[in-house]
């Protein structure tokens, strides 16, 4: 008999989606690509399945997840949105929003997805293969990033083997994310929309439908997941680097690159954060695995500049954990 080796990573095809559905139905954990990153999805309804994806990515568990479903009247089951939630969920859904929202009484998600507050975060996710692992399933799909907590989002299938080796059940292939940045996270305070986490929505345009945003530096809700360092690589980062050693990588943006990296890469030597945005995570991994300080140069922080430095700026700040 052969001995199945964990994780299998799979091609996203019809057989594959179907048998990653099957052991989500069955209380398994499945890595799945969304438009953003790769998710790491388990039945939001069972508890022992939830609490499976917060030992496999060591996640502290007052850091809530994420729960996908397949559309607003779904998420409307399972809490109460306010009127500017119904319009952000018209505007942006399906797609890389996720609004935290009052859970409803009789909500059949388990409590550890909200970690024990009685807010709850839902997304309508675009990325077909997503999508149709909703369908199959029939469940909402508790997921946070595919990654060991506190380190770089998985772009990819091969980022989710490295960070979650063996951890997972299934890691359902569908190349890279096209965004490559996580969701932009809202919350409210009352009803008063606010920025939880910048994301791969720029806030202006989030604003342009809700208003303005207050940020949680400034109203007493926070959120539980927006410790100071995250997205650490093992090197260390300096950030708004004009010069480099030979004794650093760089990681650079623009056509105006300082010379002498042992190795460079360029977020976007043409400028564009979007293009920046996709390439992000997937470079950090690379440089990351020479073993070098990692030099990185300014990034506009603008439109989807937001994300990008409020990513880097986590990953360079001193770790609180071992
Ligand atoms: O793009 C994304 O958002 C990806 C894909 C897989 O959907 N998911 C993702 O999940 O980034 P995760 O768990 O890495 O980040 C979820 C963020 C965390 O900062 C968490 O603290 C916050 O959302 N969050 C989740 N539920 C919350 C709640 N009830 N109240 C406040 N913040 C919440
Ligand atoms: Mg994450």
């Amino acid at each position: 008999m052969e001995i199945a080796t964990k994780p299998q990573v799979r091609p996203a095809d019809a057989a594959g989606i179907r048998d990653a559905a099957k052991l989500l139905r069955d209380g398994g954990l499945v890595a799945f690509p969304t438009e953003t990153v790769y998710g790491l999805g388990a039945d939001a309804t069972n508890g022992r399945a939830v609490a499976a994806i917060f030992a496999a990515k060591r996640r502290p568990q007052f850091n809530p997840l994420i729960v996908h479903v397949r559309d607003q009247a779904q998420a409307e089951t399972y809490a109460k949105f306010n009127p500017i939630a119904e319009k952000l969920a018209s505007a942006f859904w399906p797609g890389a929003l996720t609004l935290v929202l009052p859970r409803r009484r009789d909500c059949p998600l388990s409590a550890l997805v909200s970690a024990g507050l009685d807010t709850v975060a839902l997304r309508v996710p675009a990325h077909p293969i997503a999508a149709r692992l909703l369908a199959e399933a029939g469940l909402p799909i508790a997921a946070p990033s595919a990654n060991a907590s506190g380190r770089i989002s998985a772009t990819t299938a091969a980022h989710v083997r490295e960070s979650l080796d063996g951890r997972v059940d299934l890691i359902l292939d569908g190349g890279a994310t096209p965004m490559g940045l996580e969701s932009t996270v809202i919350g409210f305070d009352s009803s008063k929309p606010v920025l939880l986490r910048a994301g791969a929505i720029p806030s202006a345009d989030v604003e342009l439908v809700a208003g303005p945003l207050a940020t949680p530096s400034n109203i007493a809700i926070q959120s539980p997941g927006q410790l100071a360092s995250h997205y650490a690589p093992h090197s260390t980062l300096r950030l708004n680097a004009t010069t480099v050693s030979p004794d650093e990588t760089l990681l650079a943006f623009g056509a105006d690159v300082p010379k002498g990296a042992r190795v460079a890469l360029n977020l976007s030597a043409a400028g564009d954060l979007k293009e920046a945005d996709a390439n992000l995570f997937a470079m950090l991994h690379t440089l990351d695995a020479i073993g070098l300080p990692i030099a990185v140069m300014q990034i506009p922080s603008d439109g989807l500049g937001e994300a990008i430095n409020d990513r880097l700026r986590r990953a360079a700040a001193p770790r609180e954990a071992s």
